[in-house]
């Protein structure tokens, strides 16, 4: 978007009324007719902004794009969106963004897409990324940690996204270990952390992060292995997606300062409230392991979750499915 376009967009949103020509014009440092033109510009890109002679112009609605405009206006950060890229179309984000931090992306930086073509999901699975309708976006961290902590750092995006679903829709979401967040037991989001380390360091992490909000029920694909479902499907209204990409990356900065600072116990505190097997009996089934039975005792440090057997013994599970009892 012309940057003159973007200014005009801030200047409403500032003031929240009509804003004279005479004043678009000055602040611009354009004639009236050219802040016209850049008027016409916004309507085209789906603005709806109303004119009235004597009073000036005013926006009346957005349209709900991804793009970088929309989200910046909303973000409150000191990390995180400190560049913002949008993509019309990619095969991932995660992808886009792993290649973006080889190049030496600054910390903070985020990739977000209308639309995927080759969305990845956890274990080689593929993750459905119809356009228009969810978010699918990608954060570039580098902290200092050592690659034996960054799985921490997925408990930050779930926490994350729970948070910003709740301010969004006042639902309840549920974290279900590792890291899918669901609503009435469906899940809603998913989250797909990907890793560039040497031995003793990080160069940098990737955040992957989906969110079904628009979704509608025909858009999932018949072959779904559990339940899912989408934020306008549980409350009929539709999200606007930049307004939630920018909820979401606030509530991620937050935490992320608070796990730079002072270590995963936040962190790990909250999600524990939020998962839906804090203080239950759970069965874990691991391909071609027997099941474990046991009541749910927290993650570790590392992520992997403990269960209590009958015999009192802790049990540290890496990976499975976890069954709320
Ligand atoms: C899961 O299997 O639950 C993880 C899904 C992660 C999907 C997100 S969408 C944005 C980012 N880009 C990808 O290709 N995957 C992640």
């Amino acid at each position: 978007m012309h940057q003159k376009a973007a200014t005009i967009l801030q200047l409403f949103r500032q003031q929240g009324g009509f804003v004279s020509g005479e004043q678009l014009s000055r602040e611009l440092g354009v004639s009236r007719t050219a802040v016209w033109k850049h008027i016409s510009t916004l309507r085209a890109a789906g603005y709806q902004v109303e004119a009235f002679p004597s009073r000036g112009y005013r926006l009346i609605s957005s349209p709900d794009t991804l793009s970088t405009e929309e989200i910046s206006v909303q973000l409150n950060t000191a990390i995180i969106g400190k560049r913002l890229v949008n993509l019309a179309l990619t095969a991932s984000t995660n992808a886009e963004a792993f290649r973006l931090a080889e190049d030496g992306a600054v910390e903070g930086a985020v990739v977000t897409a209308d639309e995927q073509n080759k969305g990845k999901g956890r274990l080689g699975r593929t993750w459905s990324s119809p356009p228009g309708a969810n978010l699918y976006c990608s954060v570039i961290l580098r902290p200092k940690i050592k690659p034996l902590e960054a799985p921490q750092l997925t408990f930050l995006s779930a926490v994350a996204v729970a948070r910003a679903i709740e301010q969004v829709t006042g639902l309840k979401p549920e974290i279900k270990w590792p890291n899918d967040v669901l609503i009435g037991g469906k899940k809603v989001a998913g989250l797909l952390n990907e890793m560039s380390a040497e031995t003793d360091g990080i160069n940098f992490v990737i955040l992957g992060i989906g969110v079904n909000l628009n979704m509608t029920a025909d858009q999932f694909p018949g072959d779904l292995r559990h339940p899912a479902t989408s934020l306008y499907i549980e409350t009929g209204v539709k999200v606007g997606r930049a307004r939630f990409t920018a909820l979401l990356l606030n509530e991620l900065d937050r935490l992320y300062a608070d796990f730079l600072d002072h270590g995963f116990a936040l962190v790990r505190r909250e999600w524990q409230e939020r998962c839906n097997a804090d203080g239950r009996e759970v069965v874990i089934s691991n391909h071609g392991c027997a099941d474990i039975r046991g009541q749910f005792a927290g993650i570790d440090s590392d992520g992997a979750l403990l269960v209590q057997g009958p015999d009192g013994a802790i049990e540290r599970i890496l990976s499975g499915d976890v069954r709320v009892l």
